[in-house]
Protein backbone atom coordinates (compact mmCIF):
# COMPACT_ATOMS: atom_id res chain seq x y z
CA UNK A 1 0.00 0.00 0.00
CA UNK A 2 1.10 3.17 -0.80
CA UNK A 3 0.32 6.18 1.49
CA UNK A 4 1.64 9.44 -0.81
CA UNK A 5 2.22 12.11 1.52
CA UNK A 6 0.55 14.77 -0.56
CA UNK A 7 -0.50 18.48 1.53
CA UNK A 8 -4.49 19.12 0.99
CA UNK A 9 -3.08 21.74 -1.73
CA UNK A 10 -1.71 19.23 -3.45
CA UNK A 11 -3.98 16.64 -3.24
CA UNK A 12 -6.68 19.10 -4.87
CA UNK A 13 -4.03 20.65 -7.19
CA UNK A 14 -3.51 17.14 -8.51
CA UNK A 15 -7.13 16.32 -8.53
CA UNK A 16 -7.44 19.38 -10.87
CA UNK A 17 -5.30 18.63 -13.30
CA UNK A 18 -7.10 15.02 -13.06
CA UNK A 19 -8.83 15.73 -16.59
CA UNK A 20 -10.62 18.41 -18.49
CA UNK A 21 -13.72 17.18 -17.26
CA UNK A 22 -13.01 18.03 -13.55
CA UNK A 23 -11.68 21.44 -14.33
CA UNK A 24 -15.14 22.22 -16.07
CA UNK A 25 -17.06 20.33 -13.54
CA UNK A 26 -15.36 20.44 -10.43
CA UNK A 27 -16.62 17.28 -8.03
CA UNK A 28 -18.05 18.64 -4.93
CA UNK A 29 -15.39 17.39 -2.76
CA UNK A 30 -13.22 20.11 -3.97
CA UNK A 31 -12.88 22.95 -1.24
CA UNK A 32 -15.08 20.81 1.34
CA UNK A 33 -13.54 20.75 4.91
CA UNK A 34 -12.18 17.43 5.78
CA UNK A 35 -15.28 16.45 7.54
CA UNK A 36 -18.84 16.73 6.79
CA UNK A 37 -19.57 17.23 3.32
CA UNK A 38 -21.60 14.80 1.49
CA UNK A 39 -19.93 12.21 -0.73
CA UNK A 40 -21.65 10.84 -3.99
CA UNK A 41 -20.91 7.33 -4.14
CA UNK A 42 -21.79 5.26 -7.44
CA UNK A 43 -22.27 1.46 -7.68
CA UNK A 44 -21.20 -0.30 -10.70
CA UNK A 45 -22.07 -3.67 -10.25
CA UNK A 46 -24.98 -4.71 -8.08
CA UNK A 47 -24.20 -8.12 -7.37
CA UNK A 48 -23.44 -10.24 -4.02
CA UNK A 49 -20.01 -8.17 -3.53
CA UNK A 50 -21.12 -4.69 -4.77
CA UNK A 51 -24.03 -4.59 -2.16
CA UNK A 52 -21.75 -5.99 0.78
CA UNK A 53 -19.84 -2.84 -1.01
CA UNK A 54 -22.42 -0.36 -0.56
CA UNK A 55 -22.69 -1.21 2.60
CA UNK A 56 -19.34 -0.50 3.84
CA UNK A 57 -19.09 2.52 1.86
CA UNK A 58 -22.38 3.88 4.33
CA UNK A 59 -20.64 2.67 7.78
CA UNK A 60 -17.03 3.93 6.13
CA UNK A 61 -18.20 7.62 6.76
CA UNK A 62 -21.61 9.56 7.95
CA UNK A 63 -21.00 11.87 4.77
CA UNK A 64 -21.08 8.85 2.30
CA UNK A 65 -24.62 8.81 0.47
CA UNK A 66 -25.20 6.14 -2.10
CA UNK A 67 -26.48 8.19 -5.28
CA UNK A 68 -25.93 6.03 -8.32
CA UNK A 69 -26.25 2.33 -9.29
CA UNK A 70 -25.45 0.67 -12.25
CA UNK A 71 -25.94 -2.67 -13.63
CA UNK A 72 -26.31 -4.90 -16.67
CA UNK A 73 -29.18 -6.27 -15.44
CA UNK A 74 -32.45 -4.43 -14.17
CA UNK A 75 -33.31 -7.00 -11.35
CA UNK A 76 -29.76 -7.07 -10.23
CA UNK A 77 -30.13 -3.57 -9.61
CA UNK A 78 -33.21 -3.53 -8.19
CA UNK A 79 -32.38 -6.40 -5.23
CA UNK A 80 -29.39 -4.61 -4.46
CA UNK A 81 -31.11 -1.21 -3.89
CA UNK A 82 -33.85 -3.22 -2.25
CA UNK A 83 -31.43 -4.30 -0.01
CA UNK A 84 -29.59 -1.53 0.81
CA UNK A 85 -32.66 0.33 1.77
CA UNK A 86 -33.11 -2.16 4.44
CA UNK A 87 -29.74 -1.71 5.81
CA UNK A 88 -28.55 0.18 8.94
CA UNK A 89 -27.83 3.37 6.88
CA UNK A 90 -30.90 3.49 4.52
CA UNK A 91 -31.19 7.27 5.47
CA UNK A 92 -28.28 7.51 3.13
CA UNK A 93 -29.09 5.61 0.06
CA UNK A 94 -30.69 7.83 -1.80
CA UNK A 95 -30.85 6.60 -5.50
CA UNK A 96 -33.27 8.37 -7.22
CA UNK A 97 -34.71 6.47 -10.49
CA UNK A 98 -33.50 9.10 -13.00
CA UNK A 99 -29.76 8.01 -11.01
CA UNK A 100 -30.53 4.04 -12.00
CA UNK A 101 -29.02 2.80 -14.92
CA UNK A 102 -28.82 -0.88 -16.71
CA UNK A 103 -26.34 -1.97 -19.73
CA UNK A 104 -22.90 -3.16 -20.20
CA UNK A 105 -22.44 1.00 -20.73
CA UNK A 106 -24.06 2.20 -17.67
CA UNK A 107 -21.33 3.24 -16.10
CA UNK A 108 -20.65 6.21 -18.68
CA UNK A 109 -24.26 7.73 -17.21
CA UNK A 110 -23.17 6.95 -13.66
CA UNK A 111 -19.87 8.35 -13.12
CA UNK A 112 -20.74 12.18 -13.73
CA UNK A 113 -23.49 11.90 -11.28
CA UNK A 114 -20.95 10.68 -8.16
CA UNK A 115 -17.69 11.91 -6.54
CA UNK A 116 -16.42 7.85 -5.92
CA UNK A 117 -17.28 4.83 -7.85
CA UNK A 118 -16.84 1.21 -7.07
CA UNK A 119 -16.18 -0.54 -9.34
CA UNK A 120 -17.71 -4.27 -8.55
CA UNK A 121 -18.94 -5.72 -11.78
CA UNK A 122 -17.65 -8.78 -13.56
CA UNK A 123 -14.27 -9.00 -14.01
CA UNK A 124 -13.88 -8.41 -17.93
CA UNK A 125 -15.29 -5.46 -17.88
CA UNK A 126 -12.89 -3.97 -15.07
CA UNK A 127 -9.96 -2.41 -17.51
CA UNK A 128 -12.11 -0.63 -19.30
CA UNK A 129 -14.31 0.79 -16.31
CA UNK A 130 -11.64 1.93 -14.40
CA UNK A 131 -9.85 3.57 -17.35
CA UNK A 132 -13.47 5.43 -17.60
CA UNK A 133 -13.46 5.85 -13.79
CA UNK A 134 -9.92 7.39 -13.93
CA UNK A 135 -10.69 9.51 -16.59
CA UNK A 136 -13.52 11.03 -15.12
CA UNK A 137 -10.73 11.73 -12.07
CA UNK A 138 -13.32 9.66 -9.56
CA UNK A 139 -12.08 8.18 -6.32
CA UNK A 140 -12.13 4.43 -6.72
CA UNK A 141 -13.02 0.91 -5.15
CA UNK A 142 -11.80 -1.47 -7.41
CA UNK A 143 -12.44 -5.39 -6.98
CA UNK A 144 -10.64 -7.95 -7.79
CA UNK A 145 -9.68 -9.29 -10.23
CA UNK A 146 -8.79 -6.33 -12.72
CA UNK A 147 -7.94 -8.04 -15.67
CA UNK A 148 -8.60 -11.64 -17.22
CA UNK A 149 -5.83 -10.84 -20.15
CA UNK A 150 -2.79 -9.66 -21.00
CA UNK A 151 -4.51 -6.76 -22.63
CA UNK A 152 -6.21 -5.79 -20.06
CA UNK A 153 -3.21 -5.95 -17.49
CA UNK A 154 -1.76 -3.02 -19.89
CA UNK A 155 -4.54 -0.86 -19.54
CA UNK A 156 -5.00 -1.26 -15.89
CA UNK A 157 -1.33 -0.35 -15.39
CA UNK A 158 -1.96 2.48 -17.60
CA UNK A 159 -4.97 3.54 -15.75
CA UNK A 160 -3.10 3.20 -12.67
CA UNK A 161 -0.01 5.91 -13.97
CA UNK A 162 -2.90 8.11 -14.25
CA UNK A 163 -4.27 7.70 -11.50
CA UNK A 164 -1.53 8.53 -9.45
CA UNK A 165 -0.74 11.23 -11.66
CA UNK A 166 -4.37 12.87 -10.96
CA UNK A 167 -3.58 11.88 -6.83
CA UNK A 168 -6.50 10.19 -7.39
CA UNK A 169 -7.34 7.37 -4.32
CA UNK A 170 -7.64 4.05 -5.85
CA UNK A 171 -7.82 1.05 -3.12
CA UNK A 172 -8.26 -2.41 -4.02
CA UNK A 173 -10.40 -5.39 -3.13
CA UNK A 174 -7.57 -7.72 -2.45
CA UNK A 175 -8.92 -7.71 1.09
CA UNK A 176 -6.51 -9.83 2.80
CA UNK A 177 -4.18 -6.62 2.54
CA UNK A 178 -6.55 -5.21 4.88
CA UNK A 179 -6.34 -7.76 7.26
CA UNK A 180 -4.71 -7.24 10.39
CA UNK A 181 -3.60 -10.72 10.92
CA UNK A 182 -2.23 -10.83 7.74
CA UNK A 183 -0.85 -7.41 7.58
CA UNK A 184 0.89 -8.62 11.15
CA UNK A 185 2.88 -11.47 9.74
CA UNK A 186 3.54 -10.52 6.22
CA UNK A 187 4.85 -7.09 8.03
CA UNK A 188 6.99 -9.82 9.93
CA UNK A 189 8.19 -11.92 6.99
CA UNK A 190 9.24 -8.70 4.96
CA UNK A 191 10.86 -7.53 8.08
CA UNK A 192 13.24 -10.91 7.67
CA UNK A 193 12.23 -13.17 10.11
CA UNK A 194 12.23 -15.94 8.42
CA UNK A 195 15.24 -15.03 6.49
CA UNK A 196 15.05 -14.79 3.01
CA UNK A 197 11.91 -16.42 1.39
CA UNK A 198 12.73 -19.59 -0.19
CA UNK A 199 8.96 -20.85 -1.01
CA UNK A 200 5.48 -20.78 -0.71
CA UNK A 201 2.64 -23.23 -1.01
CA UNK A 202 -0.95 -21.49 -1.67
CA UNK A 203 -4.07 -23.28 -1.42
CA UNK A 204 -7.34 -22.34 -2.47
CA UNK A 205 -9.63 -25.30 -2.21
CA UNK A 206 -13.49 -24.85 -2.08
CA UNK A 207 -16.72 -25.94 -4.01
CA UNK A 208 -17.82 -24.85 -7.12
CA UNK A 209 -20.20 -21.46 -7.32
CA UNK A 210 -23.82 -21.13 -7.90
CA UNK A 211 -24.84 -21.23 -11.68
CA UNK A 212 -28.50 -19.97 -12.87
CA UNK A 213 -30.31 -21.85 -15.87
CA UNK A 214 -31.02 -20.43 -19.07
CA UNK A 215 -34.37 -18.74 -18.99
CA UNK A 216 -37.01 -17.74 -22.34
CA UNK A 217 -35.62 -14.92 -23.95
CA UNK A 218 -32.04 -14.28 -22.77
CA UNK A 219 -29.69 -14.38 -25.44
CA UNK A 220 -26.39 -16.25 -25.40
CA UNK A 221 -24.33 -12.95 -24.10
CA UNK A 222 -27.61 -12.67 -20.94
CA UNK A 223 -26.62 -16.15 -20.36
CA UNK A 224 -23.08 -16.38 -20.21
CA UNK A 225 -23.26 -12.90 -18.18
CA UNK A 226 -26.07 -14.64 -15.68
CA UNK A 227 -22.93 -17.12 -14.83
CA UNK A 228 -20.00 -15.37 -15.55
CA UNK A 229 -17.83 -17.20 -13.22
CA UNK A 230 -17.55 -20.14 -15.52
CA UNK A 231 -16.57 -18.39 -18.92
CA UNK A 232 -13.36 -17.94 -19.29
CA UNK A 233 -13.81 -14.49 -21.44
CA UNK A 234 -15.66 -13.24 -18.43
CA UNK A 235 -13.96 -14.39 -15.40
CA UNK A 236 -10.43 -15.64 -16.14
CA UNK A 237 -11.35 -19.38 -14.65
CA UNK A 238 -11.50 -19.86 -11.20
CA UNK A 239 -7.49 -19.46 -11.07
CA UNK A 240 -7.91 -15.45 -11.52
CA UNK A 241 -11.36 -15.00 -10.27
CA UNK A 242 -11.33 -16.39 -6.97
CA UNK A 243 -7.60 -18.34 -6.21
CA UNK A 244 -6.03 -14.91 -7.19
CA UNK A 245 -5.91 -13.90 -3.06
CA UNK A 246 -4.03 -16.32 -2.61
CA UNK A 247 -1.88 -15.41 -5.21
CA UNK A 248 -1.90 -11.60 -4.11
CA UNK A 249 -0.79 -13.44 -0.57
CA UNK A 250 2.59 -15.01 -2.91
CA UNK A 251 3.18 -11.36 -4.17
CA UNK A 252 2.60 -9.50 -1.01
CA UNK A 253 5.20 -12.16 0.82
CA UNK A 254 7.37 -11.86 -2.16
CA UNK A 255 7.91 -8.13 -1.87
CA UNK A 256 5.95 -7.47 -4.88
CA UNK A 257 9.24 -9.38 -6.83
CA UNK A 258 7.83 -10.80 -10.50
CA UNK A 259 8.05 -14.32 -11.04
CA UNK A 260 10.23 -14.79 -14.14
CA UNK A 261 8.33 -17.86 -14.96
CA UNK A 262 5.48 -20.42 -14.36
CA UNK A 263 4.79 -23.71 -15.21
CA UNK A 264 1.01 -24.39 -14.18
CA UNK A 265 -0.82 -27.77 -14.90
CA UNK A 266 -4.88 -27.95 -15.27
CA UNK A 267 -8.43 -29.62 -16.16
CA UNK A 268 -11.89 -29.97 -15.81
CA UNK A 269 -13.34 -33.49 -14.02
CA UNK A 270 -15.93 -32.73 -11.60
CA UNK A 271 -17.80 -29.84 -13.66
CA UNK A 272 -21.26 -31.18 -14.54
CA UNK A 273 -22.08 -31.25 -17.98
CA UNK A 274 -24.43 -28.10 -18.46
CA UNK A 275 -24.16 -25.39 -20.62
CA UNK A 276 -23.70 -22.76 -17.14
CA UNK A 277 -21.18 -24.76 -16.32
CA UNK A 278 -19.41 -23.56 -19.39
CA UNK A 279 -15.69 -23.38 -20.69
CA UNK A 280 -13.63 -22.92 -17.16
CA UNK A 281 -11.56 -25.57 -15.58
CA UNK A 282 -12.34 -27.09 -12.21
CA UNK A 283 -8.83 -27.61 -10.69
CA UNK A 284 -5.20 -25.60 -11.24
CA UNK A 285 -1.68 -26.13 -10.00
CA UNK A 286 0.91 -23.64 -10.93
CA UNK A 287 4.59 -23.14 -9.76
CA UNK A 288 6.10 -19.95 -9.91
CA UNK A 289 9.94 -18.93 -10.68
CA UNK A 290 11.83 -16.24 -9.21
CA UNK A 291 15.39 -14.83 -9.89
CA UNK A 292 18.29 -16.83 -7.75
CA UNK A 293 15.95 -19.58 -7.00
CA UNK A 294 12.90 -19.08 -4.93
CA UNK A 295 9.29 -20.64 -6.17
CA UNK A 296 5.87 -20.32 -5.21
CA UNK A 297 3.17 -22.93 -5.68
CA UNK A 298 -0.50 -22.18 -6.07
CA UNK A 299 -3.07 -25.08 -5.63
CA UNK A 300 -6.76 -23.93 -6.57
CA UNK A 301 -9.29 -26.18 -6.58
CA UNK A 302 -13.52 -26.07 -7.02
CA UNK A 303 -14.87 -29.36 -6.97
CA UNK A 304 -17.74 -30.55 -4.90
CA UNK A 305 -17.61 -33.07 -1.89
CA UNK A 306 -13.91 -32.78 -1.73
CA UNK A 307 -11.78 -31.52 1.44
CA UNK A 308 -11.49 -27.53 1.10
CA UNK A 309 -8.42 -25.23 2.53
CA UNK A 310 -7.25 -21.70 2.28
CA UNK A 311 -3.39 -21.72 3.86
CA UNK A 312 -0.23 -20.49 2.57
CA UNK A 313 2.74 -22.10 4.15
CA UNK A 314 6.02 -19.71 3.33
CA UNK A 315 9.84 -21.40 4.32
CA UNK A 316 12.81 -18.99 4.53
CA UNK A 317 16.53 -19.61 6.09
CA UNK A 318 15.32 -19.05 9.27
CA UNK A 319 12.01 -20.30 9.80
CA UNK A 320 8.50 -21.58 8.18
CA UNK A 321 5.29 -19.02 8.57
CA UNK A 322 1.72 -20.79 8.26
CA UNK A 323 -1.41 -18.56 7.47
CA UNK A 324 -4.71 -19.23 7.57
CA UNK A 325 -7.05 -16.73 7.65
CA UNK A 326 -10.23 -19.26 7.88
CA UNK A 327 -8.99 -20.63 11.21
CA UNK A 328 -7.61 -17.83 11.98
CA UNK A 329 -3.91 -18.98 12.87
CA UNK A 330 -0.99 -17.45 11.87
CA UNK A 331 2.47 -17.84 13.43
CA UNK A 332 6.50 -18.41 12.72
CA UNK A 333 8.26 -21.33 13.94
CA UNK A 334 12.27 -22.24 13.25
CA UNK A 335 13.24 -25.02 12.60
CA UNK A 336 13.86 -26.62 15.88
CA UNK A 337 10.05 -26.25 16.21
CA UNK A 338 10.12 -23.08 18.45
CA UNK A 339 7.57 -20.57 17.81
CA UNK A 340 9.18 -16.94 16.85
CA UNK A 341 6.36 -15.20 16.51
CA UNK A 342 2.01 -16.14 16.49
CA UNK A 343 -0.49 -13.35 15.86
CA UNK A 344 -2.42 -12.85 19.83
CA UNK A 345 -5.64 -15.28 20.06
CA UNK A 346 -7.15 -12.14 21.08
CA UNK A 347 -5.64 -9.82 18.68
CA UNK A 348 -7.51 -7.06 17.04
CA UNK A 349 -9.31 -8.38 13.50
CA UNK A 350 -11.63 -5.91 12.13
CA UNK A 351 -13.48 -6.86 9.03
CA UNK A 352 -11.29 -6.73 6.33
CA UNK A 353 -13.77 -5.26 4.07
CA UNK A 354 -14.72 -2.34 6.15
CA UNK A 355 -11.07 -1.66 6.58
CA UNK A 356 -10.73 -1.30 2.73
CA UNK A 357 -13.56 1.54 2.82
CA UNK A 358 -12.70 3.02 5.83
CA UNK A 359 -9.04 3.39 4.03
CA UNK A 360 -11.01 4.50 1.39
CA UNK A 361 -12.99 7.29 2.78
CA UNK A 362 -10.14 8.46 5.33
CA UNK A 363 -7.86 9.38 2.32
CA UNK A 364 -10.55 11.27 0.62
CA UNK A 365 -11.36 13.26 3.47
CA UNK A 366 -7.77 13.14 4.66
CA UNK A 367 -6.30 14.78 1.22
CA UNK A 368 -3.67 12.06 0.68
CA UNK A 369 -4.52 9.79 -1.80
CA UNK A 370 -3.69 6.39 -1.92
CA UNK A 371 -2.75 3.85 -5.13
CA UNK A 372 -2.92 0.43 -4.40
CA UNK A 373 -2.44 -0.27 -8.32
CA UNK A 374 0.55 -2.25 -9.29
CA UNK A 375 -0.02 -5.09 -7.03
CA UNK A 376 -3.77 -5.61 -7.87
CA UNK A 377 -2.47 -5.97 -11.58
CA UNK A 378 0.38 -7.53 -11.00
CA UNK A 379 -1.46 -9.99 -8.79
CA UNK A 380 -3.78 -10.72 -11.00
CA UNK A 381 -1.42 -11.03 -13.90
CA UNK A 382 0.52 -13.67 -12.38
CA UNK A 383 -2.70 -15.56 -12.02
CA UNK A 384 -3.51 -15.19 -15.40
CA UNK A 385 -0.05 -16.33 -16.60
CA UNK A 386 -0.55 -19.47 -14.12
CA UNK A 387 -4.13 -20.17 -16.38
CA UNK A 388 -1.58 -19.73 -19.76
CA UNK A 389 0.29 -21.83 -18.96
CA UNK A 390 -1.86 -24.58 -17.75
CA UNK A 391 -4.29 -23.93 -20.92
CA UNK A 392 -1.32 -24.24 -23.07
CA UNK A 393 1.07 -26.61 -21.50
CA UNK A 394 3.88 -24.33 -21.99
CA UNK A 395 5.91 -22.61 -19.78
CA UNK A 396 4.95 -19.11 -19.56
CA UNK A 397 7.58 -15.76 -18.62
CA UNK A 398 6.29 -12.78 -17.19
CA UNK A 399 7.96 -10.72 -19.84
CA UNK A 400 5.29 -13.04 -22.26
CA UNK A 401 2.47 -12.43 -20.02
CA UNK A 402 3.24 -8.35 -20.00
CA UNK A 403 3.55 -7.96 -23.30
CA UNK A 404 0.98 -10.75 -25.17
CA UNK A 405 -1.67 -9.99 -27.05
CA UNK A 406 -3.89 -11.97 -25.46
CA UNK A 407 -7.69 -10.67 -25.47
CA UNK A 408 -10.50 -12.92 -23.73
CA UNK A 409 -13.24 -10.07 -25.52
CA UNK A 410 -15.14 -12.65 -28.25
CA UNK A 411 -15.23 -10.40 -31.61
CA UNK A 412 -19.07 -9.83 -30.72
CA UNK A 413 -21.43 -10.05 -28.18
CA UNK A 414 -24.90 -10.73 -30.36
CA UNK A 415 -25.87 -14.50 -30.93
CA UNK A 416 -24.60 -16.48 -31.71
CA UNK A 417 -21.94 -16.86 -28.84
CA UNK A 418 -20.15 -20.00 -28.97
CA UNK A 419 -18.41 -21.98 -26.41
CA UNK A 420 -15.80 -24.02 -26.89
CA UNK A 421 -14.15 -27.01 -25.13
CA UNK A 422 -11.98 -26.49 -22.18
CA UNK A 423 -8.77 -25.76 -23.23
CA UNK A 424 -6.45 -29.28 -23.94
CA UNK A 425 -2.72 -28.36 -22.87
CA UNK A 426 -0.39 -29.19 -25.62
CA UNK A 427 -2.69 -28.11 -28.43
CA UNK A 428 -4.19 -25.27 -27.22
CA UNK A 429 -2.29 -22.59 -28.41
CA UNK A 430 -3.06 -19.35 -26.43
CA UNK A 431 -4.02 -18.73 -23.53
CA UNK A 432 -7.71 -18.26 -24.26
CA UNK A 433 -10.17 -20.84 -23.98
CA UNK A 434 -11.07 -21.37 -27.71
CA UNK A 435 -7.83 -22.57 -29.86
N1 LIG B 1 -12.98 -9.48 -2.39
C1 LIG B 1 -13.74 -10.53 -2.22
O1 LIG B 1 -13.63 -11.26 -1.24
C2 LIG B 1 -14.80 -10.84 -3.24
C3 LIG B 1 -15.87 -11.67 -2.92
C4 LIG B 1 -16.83 -11.91 -3.89
C5 LIG B 1 -16.69 -11.36 -5.16
N2 LIG B 1 -15.62 -10.57 -5.44
C6 LIG B 1 -15.45 -9.99 -6.77
O2 LIG B 1 -16.45 -8.99 -6.95
C7 LIG B 1 -16.91 -8.97 -8.29
C8 LIG B 1 -18.42 -9.22 -8.31
O3 LIG B 1 -18.68 -10.48 -7.75
P1 LIG B 1 -20.12 -10.85 -7.17
O4 LIG B 1 -19.93 -12.06 -6.34
O5 LIG B 1 -20.74 -9.67 -6.59
O6 LIG B 1 -20.88 -11.28 -8.52
P2 LIG B 1 -22.41 -11.02 -8.87
O7 LIG B 1 -22.70 -11.82 -10.08
O8 LIG B 1 -23.25 -11.21 -7.66
O9 LIG B 1 -22.42 -9.47 -9.24
C9 LIG B 1 -21.83 -8.94 -10.39
C10 LIG B 1 -22.82 -7.93 -10.94
O10 LIG B 1 -22.18 -7.18 -11.99
C11 LIG B 1 -23.17 -6.97 -12.98
N3 LIG B 1 -22.51 -6.62 -14.23
C12 LIG B 1 -21.93 -7.42 -15.15
N4 LIG B 1 -21.40 -6.69 -16.13
C13 LIG B 1 -21.65 -5.38 -15.84
C14 LIG B 1 -21.36 -4.16 -16.49
N5 LIG B 1 -20.66 -4.12 -17.65
N6 LIG B 1 -21.76 -3.01 -15.90
C15 LIG B 1 -22.45 -3.05 -14.74
N7 LIG B 1 -22.77 -4.19 -14.09
C16 LIG B 1 -22.37 -5.34 -14.64
C17 LIG B 1 -23.93 -8.28 -13.03
O11 LIG B 1 -25.16 -8.17 -13.67
C18 LIG B 1 -24.06 -8.58 -11.55
O12 LIG B 1 -25.22 -8.03 -10.98
C19 LIG B 1 -16.09 -10.04 -9.01
O13 LIG B 1 -14.99 -9.48 -9.61
C20 LIG B 1 -15.65 -10.96 -7.90
O14 LIG B 1 -14.46 -11.65 -8.21
C21 LIG B 1 -14.69 -10.28 -4.51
Amino acid sequence: MTNRKASRRNFLKGTALASGAALLNPSPLWGIAPQGERIKVGLVGCGGRGTGAAVQALAADKGVVIWAMADAFQDRLDSSLANLLKSDDQDRVDVAADRRFVGIDAIDKLLPLVDVVLLCSTPSFRPAQLAKAVAAGKHIFCEKPVCVDSVGYRSVIESVKIARAKNLTLVSGFCWRSSSPERAIVGEILGGRLGVVVGVTSTYLTSPLGTRPREAGWSDFDFQLRNWQHFNWLSGDHLVEQAVHSVDKINWVMGGRHPTKCTGLGSRFCREDKPEFGDIYDNFTVVYEYENGPRATMIARQQPNCYNDNTDWITGTKGYAWINGWAPTHWIKDYDGKTLWSYPKDGEAPNMYQVEHDTLFKSIRDGRSINEGEFMADSCLMAIMGRMSAYSGRQVTWEEATTGNENLTPPSLSDPMPVGDAPRPGSTTSGAAKS
